[in-house]
């Protein structure tokens, strides 16, 4: 199966992906000056479109790329629609655009914008127990922006490969924050933790979903990190992420090669969590 969409949507037109070119001066390629997305689709239908679309306005602002995303909503509809696919997501990523290479804005550069979709099989994330290990947060301090230099990440996820690991997750100052592309929460005394909205983490769109779930389902709450030194006294945790939805993580490995189980499969919590995120899914 060809790992590239067949084609991609660049800066207003449909093209092969072959022919979807973009200039060595576009501040995405040399500076990493960008902005992306990543939205699911189930059976043909975007899934909160409306909250991706949403962050992705504000990733635009927060880094002054003058750019408005409300138009990109029947792109996407139509980037689905084209690639006749069931279930997937859409990358969308708009830069600052092409200008002679000097860190400072340029003055009047268009933003590069880009938009695909491929297909994704989400099934059987409920059946998946996740191995992570924890290392030092070696990201910048604004985290909570989406940007497109992802290096920090990259080496973060790496290091998981490299370690035999599923993710890489991250801390700092002592608490852990968020996984290399996923977000991360912990049961402990039948409370739900996760690390609290700000500029250390990304705002998950799935970690928004699994907050809601769970105070329907009457799980108590608690937007407070965790505390490192107290990952033993937790009794589940998990990953969420358009991609990785809501995985159980089964094992977690310290920098000092400390191995703490939490079980070979998902949790009461877990599965209760993944049960009503697999129900919306279906109702949407
Ligand atoms: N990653 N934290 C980080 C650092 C992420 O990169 C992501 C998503 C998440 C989860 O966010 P959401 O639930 O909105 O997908 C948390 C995307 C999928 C990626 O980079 O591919």
């Amino acid at each position: 199966m060809n790992p590239y969409p067949a084609e991609v949507w660049l800066n207003g037109q449909w093209l092969p992906h072959k022919e979807a070119l973009v200039s060595v001066f576009d501040r995405g390629f040399l500076f990493g000056d960008g902005i992306y997305e990543v939205i699911p689709f189930y059976r043909r239908r975007p899934f909160t479109l409306n909250e991706h679309l949403h962050r992705l306005q504000d990733g635009l602002n927060a880094v002054s790329i003058n750019y408005r995303v409300d138009s990109l909503r029947q792109i996407i509809v139509e980037a689905i629609d084209r690639a006749n696919l069931m279930d997937g997501i859409t990358y969308i990523q708009v830069t600052r655009g092409v200008a002679p290479r000097k860190h400072r804005f340029p003055s009047d550069a268009q933003p590069t914008v880009l938009l695909y979709t491929t297909g994704y099989d989400f099934a059987g994330f409920e059946t998946t127990v996740a191995e992570v290990v924890l290392v030092e947060d070696f990201r910048w301090h604004r985290c909570n922006i989406k940007s497109v230099s992802l290096m920090a990440n990259v080496l973060a996820n790496q290091y998981a490969v490299e370690t035999g690991m599923t993710e890489t997750i991250l801390c700092r100052d002592g608490v852990v924050t968020e996984g290399s592309h996923t977000s991360v929460f912990f049961v402990r005394d039948g409370s739900l933790f996760t690390h609290p909205e700000g500029p250390r983490i990304l705002p998950g769109i799935t970690r928004r979903i699994v907050l809601e779930l769970a105070r329907k389902l009457e799980i108590e709450v608690r937007e407070e990190a965790i505390r490192v030194d107290e990952i033993n006294r937790v009794s589940e945790s998990f990953l969420t992420g358009t991609t990785t939805q809501l995985t159980a993580i089964g094992t977690i490995l310290n920098a000092a090669g400390d191995r703490f189980q939490l079980g070979k499969t998902a949790g009461p919590v877990t599965r209760r969590l993944q049960q009503a995120f697999i129900e919306l899914v279906d109702r949407s």
